[in-house]
């Protein structure tokens, strides 16, 4: 009897050990990503990553169970790690509101000598693919609230609306008002910002917002107060071409992964998302005259230097989707991809800090801009994390920190203390 019993045991307990055996593997297999050795804390990224990619995998399985939106469940998850309440910190206010009708979230230095004088102020939209992310996100209400802290600054950190509720050019119309409407003496006056010291700022998916209220904001003549500067985390500023150096280098790089980016560009330009591989393939066939003005812009062999092409080849099928720009008209549309300006129109924009990380799909997409910017006599600063990877600045904050982030903060506050 007892022998039977322990034999039964001793059985349970192999299949338990095999299963925690296989449960292991499993779970390895899904964390384990191989990275380059010059990315900095690779195993807290490659954990990080894990979890990012779980909460996409559920989101996009509640979507093809026909249970949500694709984005849904990531949404959720995201809204785990807003900020409850406003908790008191010395030395900023932080209050909520509304301008031209898009939710604010305002953060005023409250500092003593302050008071007396006129702040700096930022406007700043936070990133998340135009779909993902909100200034009440851990991360981003933190970092606004230690540059309003840092830069004795008002900080109007932007609520604009995401996709699927709002697609292009919605979020791109609302950065535009709320800007007009918080330039003008009413609004300023009322925070006690200096007209002449306003930068509009943002990472990602916002930085591509930014870079595109800076050049329509630039060429309006009926505008007389204009920002400063504009300083752009990572930007996310061209859909034509998935295949530049840094798509093609870092591809499987946490936390961007490119098929996500190209996700991300459907989702705000209100494609199908079936068409992730068309896009991936850069598989356009658009007229040839339209095709090459608009390639000239992005034409990375002349755009970039040779030590970031190495050997890498362009990518341009000549047997493209001929529908394909019937289908997203917004990928010639400067104000979805401000890297298609105009010389002329570049010429008109403020000076502009960059910054790009190493191993980021989206590097060459902030090199080209900065390079074009240059060329058409715009004061560029561009600062590169060699050991980052996208979104870094974000993980200065939160319950995720990585050195990167602290640094990428550190070189953007002092770059905006100077030039601001
Ligand atoms: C690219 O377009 C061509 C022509 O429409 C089509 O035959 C091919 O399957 C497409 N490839 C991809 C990856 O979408």
């Amino acid at each position: 009897m007892s022998q039977v019993k322990s034999i039964q045991n001793s059985a349970m307990k192999r299949s338990t050990v095999a299963l925690a055996v296989l449960f292991s593997i499993a779970a390895a297999y899904y964390i384990y990503l191989p990275l380059p050795s010059a990315i900095s804390e690779p195993w807290k990224l490659m954990f990080m990553d894990a979890i990012l990619r779980g909460v996409m995998h559920v989101s996009f399985l509640g979507h093809s169970l026909g249970l949500s939106q694709p984005f849904d469940f990531a949404r959720l998850a995201a809204s785990w790690d807003e900020v409850r309440g406003s908790e008191f910190i010395p030395g900023v206010r932080v209050t909520e509101t509304t301008f031209a009708g898009v939710e604010t979230q305002v953060f005023e230095s409250t500092t003593v000598d302050a008071k007396s004088r006129l702040k700096r102020g930022i406007v700043y939209f936070h990133g998340g693919g135009w779909t993902l992310g909100s200034a009440k996100m851990q991360t981003y209400y933190l970092q606004c609230r230690s540059m309003a802290e840092q830069l004795d600054a008002v900080v109007l950190s932007i609520e604009y609306r995401l996709a699927p509720e709002a697609r292009f050019p919605e979020q791109y119309n609302e950065a535009l008002q709320v800007s007009k409407h918080i330039l003008t003496a009413d609004v300023l006056s009322r925070y006690s910002i200096d007209p002449k010291r306003v930068a509009v700022s943002g990472d990602s998916a916002g930085a591509n917002l930014a870079a595109a209220v800076a050049q329509e904001m630039a060429l309006d003549r009926t505008i007389p107060v204009k920002y400063k500067v504009q300083a752009l985390l990572y930007p996310t500023l061209q859909a034509l071409d998935f295949n530049t150096p840094s798509y093609q280098q870092n591809g499987n790089i946490p936390i961007l992964h490119r098929p996500l980016m190209a996700r991300f560009w459907l989702e705000y330009l209100n494609g199908d998302p079936k068409l992730v591989p068309v896009l991936l393939a850069n598989n356009h066939s658009f007229p040839r005259q339209i095709i090459a003005a608009a390639r000239s812009k992005v034409d990375w062999t002349r755009l970039l230097p040779a030590s970031v092409q190495k050997t890498y080849q362009p990518v341009f099928p000549l047997q493209g989707d001929p529908e394909l720009l019937e289908k997203l008209p917004g990928l010639l549309d400067v104000r979805a991809a401000p890297l298609l300006a105009t010389t002329q129109t570049l010429r008109a924009v403020p000076p502009a800090y960059i910054m790009t990380i190493e191993h980021d799909v989206l590097r060459d997409d902030g090199l080209m801009y900065a390079n074009r910017l240059r060329e058409a006599r715009v004061p560029v600063t561009h600062d590169h994390i060699p050991d980052g990877f996208h979104g870094c600045l974000s993980f200065a904050f939160g319950p995720f920190r990585f050195s990167s982030g602290f640094r990428s903060f550190r070189k953007y506050i002092h770059w905006l203390k100077e030039n601001l």
